[in-house]
């Protein structure tokens, strides 16, 4: 279906977020609203525009690094504000325009399609609230709509209307060219409205189609609120799509997964895991409160209380409590307790005790750390960076290794206890 054009509109300061940032770059699982919206318009259209003013270019920037292939079109905002103004002068490769909002995260391409209906100029899509409180009142008689009422422009009669504008519509790209230069801005905030298209339509006795849509699919997000209402719907498709998998998840409203996490075979997930960006994770157990970012994990348990940062690679591993794992590879090795792994790269059969540390940074570089097979190291150890330890060596308890560490060899590099009797006593004084 690429016989579709897509206008998403983006230029919006979004005041009532209260925040420095555009609206559409507040994020839900990890990634901006608007990626959202595009994401799935690419679903249904080869031939998108975005329409920016406030901060085009950070919006721009931003969305670059997800689509190279997008239009963005900038509003003429200070002579025509508003959502009519938005869609003014764009050019459309085909004959039908599916307008949506850049605001509402969570619409699916498979809803969409439903607004785009062949015989027909003009689609518009409803919402069938409790309350319609923050939206456009869709004013019907006679079951036909005749027009759209903006809340702020509301009489206290239209006020009481549950039957809302969602905010998408779908128009021939004619019946947009001819009547949008038709629009005022003869209403109680100064705006070109879309919606008054509608109203126009109804004058030349154009048949409006309305189809009722999804509540929670279609919501805007307006305020701060609207946005963690939607993360956390959001997070329950995400989740739902894992359980269905036949991922486990203890207590799943406490967890929290990226978009773009991946998650197979047989894994658990305890309550409070956080995982991020781009991680990929078969057949592991990640327990109570751990972190995952960016990261690969194959047939690994970690945590409880586990930090796996970015670039890190963890195959048939055990990761006990309270230990953090840096931009490192491990294969078949243990690390139960309190260590911090940066920059390193350990191979099977290797232990690391509590408390070891790579010290993987000079103040000025990261240095690797890189240790092989059967390799033991006592508690307490730090390892200077760069150092390589070879396969079948010891480190003793307490050290600081700070040169390479050859096969068989063990380093310790403790003083030796010193004893002073009875210094205690000496000390605090006889009792
Ligand atoms: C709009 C509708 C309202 C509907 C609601 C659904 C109008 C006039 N009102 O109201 O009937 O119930 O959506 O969520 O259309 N934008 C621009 N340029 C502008 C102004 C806005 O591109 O000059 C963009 C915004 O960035 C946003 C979208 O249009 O993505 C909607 O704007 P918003 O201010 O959220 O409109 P609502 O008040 O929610
Ligand atoms: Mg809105």
């Amino acid at each position: 279906m690429s016989d579709i054009s897509v206008i998403i509109l983006a230029a919006g300061q979004g005041t009532r977020m209260k925040s420095k940032t555009p609206k559409v770059l507040h994020k839900i699982s990890g990634k901006e609203m608007l990626y959202y919206a595009i994401n799935e318009a690419k679903k249904l259209s080869d031939d998108i525009t975005v329409v920016l003013y406030h901060k085009a270019d950070l919006i721009k920037q931003t969305m670059n690094q997800y689509f190279d292939d997008i239009n963005y079109h900038t509003q003429d905002h200070i002579n025509f504000p508003g959502t009519g103004g938005a869609v003014m002068g764009i050019n459309y490769k085909h004959k039908k325009v599916l307008v949506l909002n850049g605001d509402m995260p969570l619409m699916e391409a498979s809803e969409l399609k439903q607004l785009v209906i062949k015989n027909k100029k003009l689609t518009m899509s409803i919402l069938a609230l409790k309350s319609a409180d923050g939206y456009g009142r869709v004013v019907i008689k006679d079951e036909s709509v005749i027009k759209i009422v903006e809340q702020k422009d509301c009489n206290v009669k239209e006020l009481e209307i549950t039957t809302a504008n969602a905010g998408i519509y779908c128009f021939d790209s004619d019946f947009l060219n001819e009547n949008l230069p038709k629009l005022s801005n003869d209403n109680n905030q100064k705006e070109y409205y879309i919606t008054d298209l509608i109203e126009i339509a109804i004058i030349q006795n154009i048949d409006i189609e309305p189809v009722i849509v999804n509540e929670e699919n279609f919501k805007g997000v307006n305020s701060k609120l609207d946005l963690a209402n939607a993360q956390t719907l959001h997070q329950n498709r995400i989740k739902e799509k894992f359980l269905k998998n036949g991922v486990i998840m203890r207590l799943p409203d406490t967890i929290y997964i990226e978009d773009d996490v991946e998650i197979s075979g047989e894994s658990i997930l305890e309550n409070g895991v956080t995982l991020l960006g781009n991680t990929k994770i078969t057949d592991s157990h990640i327990k109570t409160n751990s972190i995952v970012e960016d990261s690969i994990l194959e047939n690994s348990s970690i945590g409880p209380m586990a930090r796996i940062r970015p670039q890190s690679n963890l195959k048939d591993t055990h990761i006990g409590n309270f230990v953090e794992v840096k931009k490192s590879s491990l294969d078949g090795v243990k690390a139960g307790h309190l260590a911090y792994l940066g920059d390193s790269q350990i191979d099977t059969g290797t232990n690391i005790g509590a408390g070891t540390i790579t010290c993987n940074y000079d103040g000025k570089n990261k240095h690797k750390t890189i240790i092989g097979k059967n390799v033991f190291i006592g508690s307490d150890t730090q390892l200077v960076a760069p150092i390589t330890l070879e396969d079948n060596c010891m480190i003793g308890a307490g050290s600081t290794v700070t040169k390479n560490v050859k096969s068989g060899e063990l380093v310790t590099t403790r003083v030796k206890p010193r004893s002073i009797s009875g210094f205690f006593y000496k000390f605090f004084g006889e009792k």
